[in-house]
């Protein structure tokens, strides 16, 4: 069976989906062809990925959604002939660390296979992945373990591991303590201080109220 990964991240190899499509590849024997949606054209990859028994789709959370570049590849996919042998699954992965935050998505991950007729492997889902690129590899080896697993075993079933998505899924929601932990560290700033850093960096900080849609009158 054939499988293509579509990288769905504005940042293509660069960014966060790739270092989670490589870990998953890690774990397969044959690992299958990589392509990045953002540098190809719409029409023609929707066209050549008709030819895959199976898609995955590895992407970010941007804004609650997904990036303009992958919404915009979708919309020229076409439903499959027959659902025979045809799949789809998506590896979701971002900053916010509840996963409830990213069931909207999933909710439509879920509408689109049926529409695309194609059957649904799943939405890996793995929240506070925003850093990834740059944690120290003791912190990360537990996750790329997991994810080398999925991949591994979706090369040998044809399928996302049900218990894997469930543990990467967690914390859905925080409750208890995690909860009373979160509060105290949004009150002291330090939830804001990458964004923060990020957008001075960029010389952008200053404008992080700007309203650039708001119709000037
Ligand atoms: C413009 C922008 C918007 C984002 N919005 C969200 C969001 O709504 N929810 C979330 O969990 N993470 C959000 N993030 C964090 C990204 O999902 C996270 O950094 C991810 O790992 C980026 O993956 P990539 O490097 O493959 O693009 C956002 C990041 C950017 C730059």
């Amino acid at each position: 069976m054939s499988t293509i990964i579509l990288n769905g991240s504005p940042k293509g190899k660069n960014g966060n989906s790739e270092i989670f499509i490589k870990q998953f590849l890690k774990g397969m024997k044959t690992p299958c062809e990589v392509k990045c949606i953002s540098k190809e054209n719409p029409s023609t990859l929707a066209e050549y990925v008709k030819g895959f028994d199976t898609i995955i789709l590895a992407l970010p959370l941007y804004i609650h959604s997904m990036p303009g570049v992958t919404m915009r590849f979708i919309e020229h996919l076409e439903p499959a002939e027959t659902s025979e042998n045809k799949s789809i699954g998506f590896i979701l992965q971002g900053g916010f660390p509840e996963s409830c935050q990213y069931k909207y998505v999933e909710r439509y991950f879920g509408s689109l296979s049926k529409e695309l007729n194609r059957n649904y492997l799943g939405t890996v889902i793995k929240g506070n992945s925003a850093n990834i690129h740059g944690m120290p590899s003791f912190m990360k080896r537990k996750l790329f373990t997991v994810l080398e697993s999925l991949g591994e075993i979706y090369e040998r079933t044809h399928t996302f591991d049900k218990a894997i998505i469930e543990s990467l899924k967690r914390p859905y929601e925080f409750s208890g303590f995690d909860l009373k932990i979160m509060k105290f560290v949004t009150k002291i700033g330090l939830v804001n201080s990458m964004w923060n850093k990020s957008l001075k960096q960029n010389g952008a900080f200053d404008k992080n109220l700007d309203k650039p849609f708001l119709q000037k009158n």
